[in-house]
């Protein structure tokens, strides 16, 4: 699966924003990738206050992106390329400028039209203190006051209300939305913060702060993540997309541990539900192991398998985070440095190889836009220049996720690498120029090259078994067997020996020998013995 962020996969009409008419044009490139599908970041109507998951109609296309007819053929063209398409739905909160929050704001405390989201009375004797104390993810208070004294939730930003799950025309409406699209043509559903629909009306405090940026912490009986009444919503949504054929759900649910996360994959909820946890783990081989073991396991006791992801478009590029001393709040280090910390070279090896080891992994494996070309996080975007709203809602000392949202350079030259005609909505780092699309694509040891290899093979001769086993191997290296291929990925700061009847068919290092060679530091290798 391939993420694209449509805001910064390619221009097709000049306007330095990225639309559905540069995907279009891109389709013989998503191609000759060898993906299987596509999911593509809210391209509905929004005011883009954080980047299109703030939907104001969820069944119009945003202007800068294109209209209803252009996804449409969007969808047929890159089905006819081979390549299924799936799309986000946004079901926690709308966009404040979506009808029904303009209805809400027009109607009386206590009406039906306030009711389709969580407007509250304040504590307090005049009801100036929020209802309760929670935070909002980017940061803040997650409740705004109204000049008539409600209040309303928003667990992301002001600008997006939180739905009331708990009325029946809220899921009937979803529903409804599911089967717009369903009848549209797309092959399934990303579903955004699918562990937060469900609140805890009693609106109890929480005595302490959100987690950093959407992660379920293991509190049990979270006021707001990851509750129970979650599961009987998603039910709904399978029964629907079930009348449907071949068609599929992937949840965005962060949650504590494999055992809540194997809830969402019950084979009447979600295909898939991603697995974060490589993105939150540091270049170590002994937890990279953990992961792979007990998610494996985990998954096939359950009948399911695990859904790996490196990189999206809320993290700070792993190229950039494997460049960083282990340990390092990379987050926090996008503005407080210190910079001169960032090994990018090694950053670069490691993600090349992280990349090819995720890719032979069982299960299924989501790449965002860029990591073909081994894209680092552009950390140095000016201040003046940032866009999400988490750099003003964390009051300047969180500087947010623009700095993976960067337009993808296609060529080595011109005013905007090739992502279109205008002024590119963020500025892209000038040194991108040698590592666009043009430029590897000229080059066959290129990480394009590489993942173009290695995804070849993965359709031909690894998705047929789900079975990993491990290979004997020295502490630093993660080895393990897929029927005809064996990876090897050394995470040490030594060579270490390869066996000597392999074969490499697949070498994340470009200076890598074919055969019976050591692996380096920081490089993995697909062999065939
Ligand atoms: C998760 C999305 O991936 C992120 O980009 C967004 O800001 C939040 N959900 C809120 O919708």
């Amino acid at each position: 699966m391939y993420q694209v962020y449509p805001r910064s996969f390619a221009d097709g009409n000049g306007d330095g924003t990225g639309d559905i008419a540069g995907i279009r044009s891109r389709i013989p490139y998503l191609a000759s990738l060898g993906i299987d599908a596509i999911w593509i970041n809210p391209w509905y109507r929004s005011p883009l206050a954080d980047g299109g998951y703030d939907v104001a109609d969820y069944r119009e296309i945003e202007a800068r992106y294109g209209t209803i007819d252009g996804a449409a053929a969007l969808i047929s063209e890159a089905n006819e390329a081979g390549i299924k398409v799936i799309v986000d739905v946004v079901p926690n909160h709308t966009s404040r400028e979506h009808p029904w929050f303009v209805e809400a704001l027009a109607a009386e405390p206590g009406s039906a039209a306030r009711n389709r989201y969580h407007f509250q009375p304040g504590k307090g004797a005049d009801g100036a203190e929020p209802p309760t104390d929670w935070t909002s993810v980017f940061g803040g208070p997650s409740w705004s006051r109204l000049p008539d004294g409600d209040w309303y939730l928003h667990l992301f930003d002001s600008s997006q209300p939180d739905l009331n799950w708990e009325n029946p025309e809220v899921r009937a409406e979803f529903l409804s939305i599911l089967e717009f699209w369903l009848e549209r043509g797309v092959d399934g559903f990303r579903v955004d913060v699918a562990h937060g629909l469900v609140k805890d009306m009693t609106w109890p405090d929480m005595e302490s702060e959100t987690d950093e940026l959407l992660t379920a912490n293991s509190q049990e009986n979270h006021p707001f993540w990851d509750r129970d009444g979650i599961h009987p919503i998603v039910r709904e949504w399978r029964a629907l997309v079930d009348r449907y054929e071949d068609r599929m759900m992937v949840a965005e649910a962060w949650v504590p541990s494999l055992e809540r996360l194997a809830l969402y994959l019950r084979p009447d909820e979600y295909h898939q539900s991603f697995s974060f946890d490589f993105v939150g783990t540091d270049w170590d081989p002994s937890e990279f192991r953990r992961i792979i073991t007990e998610s494996t396991t985990k998954t096939a006791t359950i009948g399911s398998t695990t859904t790996w992801v490196l990189n999206n478009h809320d993290v700070v590029r792993h190229p950039t985070r494997y460049g960083l001393p282990n340990g390092t709040n990379w987050r926090a280090w996008l503005l407080d440095g210190p910079h001169d910390i960032l090994d990018a070279e090694l950053g670069a090896r490691r993600a090349l190889a992280a990349n090819l080891m995720l890719l032979a992994l069982p299960g299924s494996a989501y790449l965002y836009q860029g990591d073909e070309l081994g894209l680092p996080e552009a950390w140095d975007l000016p201040i003046e220049v940032l866009d999400d709203p988490v750099w003003e809602r964390s009051n300047h000392t969180r500087k947010g996720r623009d700095g993976c949202r960067v337009p993808i350079p296609w060529t080595s030259d011109g005013p905007s690498l090739g992502f279109g005609d205008g002024e590119p909505w963020l500025p892209q780092p000038p040194e991108w120029a040698e590592i666009s699309v043009e430029a590897q694509e000229a080059d066959p040891n290129s990480p394009l090259a590489m993942h173009r290899k290695a995804l070849a093979i993965r359709a031909e001769e690894l998705v047929v078994s789900e079975t990993l086993t491990w290979v004997d191997s020295a502490p630093e290296v993660i080895a393990f067997n897929r029927g005809t291929i064996e990876c090897w990925m050394n995470m040490g700061t030594t060579a270490v020996d390869l066996p000597a009847d392999a074969a490499i068919v697949v070498a994340s290092d470009s200076g890598q020998a074919t055969s019976g060679a050591s692996l380096k530091p920081n490089t993995a290798v697909w062999l065939r013995r």
